[in-house]
């Protein structure tokens, strides 16, 4: 490859299927135990990597795929679980931000006071710093581009929010409307914290898009499906994001 290949990540083989079958000339490979695939869409390399599930499988993986491909950009897709009650199954949200929903100090409580989830401060941990409140961002410039082409997306609404991202499923619906309410979430999924964090630290542009497959406000049930349709968007945004490049 002598052109920076975009990198396209999912966490599972049913959320990359369609655009593995979209690649051209690909060949896999299978680096450290993780699924690899390089092609090319529209002539332009592409890398896709399957970072399998959560946050640390995906630092790993995609640290290693940075490292040996230096992407120009990296698109991340998958499934999410809504946090409105007005965001539905096949709903799709394109990733603006990122908080990490996993990374907490608890409340101080003594020997036979129990514990309270509402008293836990969502924050990150650094040395020699004080902790706060990261939030991670997507290239503008992509969310943009992904606003502009939102009227292909034919399975739902389509909107730009932020992505809760830890390893973590939510099925308290409370837990779900606090952490909606404090930190604006519109979705939780277990990948996009890593992305967005080592994308950021590398200054490589990203972005994440995320359909709703669940939603526990409403009682809309896990259905693997609406990973086809991100996949179907992923891809026409690939192909307007190259078109764009020349
Ligand atoms: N909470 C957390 N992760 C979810 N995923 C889909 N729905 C949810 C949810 N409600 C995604 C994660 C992970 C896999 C378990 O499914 O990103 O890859």
């Amino acid at each position: 490859m002598n052109k920076n290949p975009i990198l396209i990540t999912g966490a599972m083989s049913s959320e990359l299927e369609i655009l593995i079958s979209k690649l051209e000339d690909s060949v896999f490979k299978l680096e450290n135990s993780f699924e690899i695939y390089e092609g090319t869409i529209k002539s332009y390399p592409i890398v896709i990597l399957k970072t399998k599930v959560g946050v640390i499988n995906t630092a790993i993986s995609l640290t290693m795929a940075i490292q040996k491909y230096k992407p120009i950009a990296i698109i991340n897709g998958g499934t999410s679980g809504s946090h409105e009650y007005n965001i539905h199954k096949f709903d799709l949200i394109i990733g603006e931000s990122v908080v990490n929903i996993n990374s907490m100090k608890t409340g101080v409580r003594q020997l036979g006071r129990g514990m309270n989830p509402f008293d836990w401060k969502i924050q990150e941990f650094h040395t020699g710093a004080e902790d706060e409140l990261i939030i991670y961002n997507a290239d503008k410039d992509m969310v943009e581009l992904s606003e502009d082409i939102q009227s292909k997306y034919q399975y739902g609404n389509v909107y730009t929010g932020r992505i809760g991202s830890g390893d973590v499923w939510n099925r308290e619906v409370d837990r779900i409307s606090w952490l909606n309410k404090n930190f604006k979430t519109s979705c939780e999924e277990m990948e996009s914290v890593s992305i967005y964090k080592l994308a950021n630290m590398f200054n490589i542009p990203v972005i994440s898009f995320k359909v709703i497959s669940n939603n526990e406000m409403t009682g809309e049930k896990f259905d693997i499906e609406t990973a086809k349709a991100c996949q179907e968007f992923t891809y026409e945004f690939i192909k307007t994001y190259i078109n764009n490049m020349n």
